[in-house]
């Protein structure tokens, strides 16, 4: 068997549909190129959720709604905060959403990941919380309540097109577990979740954080073609390299390197990865030579959400902004035009004796 299921097809979506040949992402008719460019977090929010959570789903209405729901989850934090700032960034955000009821409609669970990286990051660091601006949009928020100061406009656009960029791509595997969760007509604040724990592990969106570590550690090594061939002789993965679906160049690793170099047209890292990305593709090619093992977009994400100021214990989260908005849409088209999801095992244990054929 396949168990991987790679290949199978699992779900019909309108949604979202990653191309690997053509190396295309694709949300709702629209490229990722000219999604991220024209519509911007929110107007893709709205494009994604368009009947399914309203009709007529707008940029400036998902901007107003977004706000409301950062102000309303802001003003519950007290519920969950305590607990949650005893526990690293990312397990207290998922504290945060769990505390949602199961009533919570799609804005009130989108707008607790903002507000609970914030208010978490804030009260880590002994620091009095920021009440969330009902006048900015979420990349900026985010930004001003986690640093308490005027947002630089160009960060803010960065983070902007980064959250529009990774907002969906077909079915990943935390896109499949929101569905999974759904199909047994379970509430949407439960899908997120479920959404949020498949999407934290290091192979999904745990990565960001750790390739960016792994370039330290290369640096810091001096030896870019020593560091790789001693983590493949142990048999580890390089963190930013593979994807199930895109075994040649992933284009959303080209708007995010080209969102760092508009915020930092001189960036010394960047020349680095391109070191890097190039070694480790060819010492794969060099032990896998059927498989194609190409660089993700997690080192390009890794550099851009650094260079927007965010501290690395937030990558995870700030890439969960974006998604849950696709963890949501996916559960509201399941439960609209899905049955619940309940595939086969092959079982391979022991036959009960009383099973077992006559001799
Ligand atoms: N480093 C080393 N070897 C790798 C890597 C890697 N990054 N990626 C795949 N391989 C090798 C595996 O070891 C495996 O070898 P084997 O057949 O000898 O066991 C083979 O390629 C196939 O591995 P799979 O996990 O089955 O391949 P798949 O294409 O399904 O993997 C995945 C995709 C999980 C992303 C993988 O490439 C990986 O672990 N990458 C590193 C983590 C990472 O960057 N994740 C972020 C992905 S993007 C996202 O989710 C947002």
């Amino acid at each position: 068997m396949n168990n991987g299921l790679e290949g199978v097809i699992a779900a019909e979506t309108v949604l979202s549909h990653a191309d690997g040949e053509r190396g295309a992402v694709w949300v709702r008719g629209h490229t990722i190129e000219r999604l991220a460019a024209e519509q911007g977090y929110e107007g893709a929010v709205a494009v994604m959720w368009d009947g399914f959570a309203g009709d007529g789903l707008t940029r400036a209405g998902m901007q107003e709604a977004l706000a409301a729901a950062r102000a309303a989850a802001f003003a519950r934090s007290g519920e969950w905060l305590d607990c949650a700032a005893r526990r690293p960034l990312a397990e207290g955000v998922r504290i945060a959403l769990a505390a949602l009821p199961d009533d919570a409609a799609p804005a009130a669970i989108l707008g607790t990941l903002p507000v609970a990286i914030a208010v978490l990051l804030r009260r880590r660091a002994g620091k009095p919380l920021v009440v969330p601006d009902p006048s900015l949009a979420t990349a900026a928020d985010l930004l001003h309540m986690i640093a308490d100061a005027p947002v630089v406009p160009q960060r803010a656009a960065a983070l902007d097109t980064y959250l529009a960029t990774v907002i969906d791509n077909g079915l990943g595997n935390s896109t499949f577990a929101a569905r999974v969760v759904v199909s047994s007509r379970a509430s949407l604040a439960a899908a997120a979740l479920g959404g949020y724990c498949a999407f934290c592990g290091p192979l999904h969106g745990g990565a960001p954080g750790l390739a960016l570590g792994m370039l330290d550690e290369i640096e810091a090594s001096g030896d870019i073609d020593g560091w790789i061939a001693r983590k493949l002789d142990a048999g580890e993965r390089l963190m930013g390299f593979g994807h199930r679906v895109f075994r040649h160049r992933d284009p959303r690793a080209d708007l995010l390197r080209a969102a760092l170099k508009r915020l930092e047209p001189n960036s010394a890292r960047l020349g680095f990865v391109i070191d890097v990305e190039r070694r480790a593709v060819a010492a794969l090619q060099r032990r896998k030579p059927g498989r194609r093992v190409e660089a993700n977009i997690e080192m390009d994400a890794g550099l851009l959400l650094d260079a927007i100021g965010l501290p690395r214990q937030a990558f995870t989260p700030v890439f969960a902004v974006a998604r849950c908005a696709a963890w949501l849409a996916h559960a509201m088209e399941q439960r609209q035009t899905g049955r619940m999801i309940r595939p086969a095992s092959t079982y391979i244990g022991p036959i009960p004796a009383e099973a077992a054929p006559a001799e």
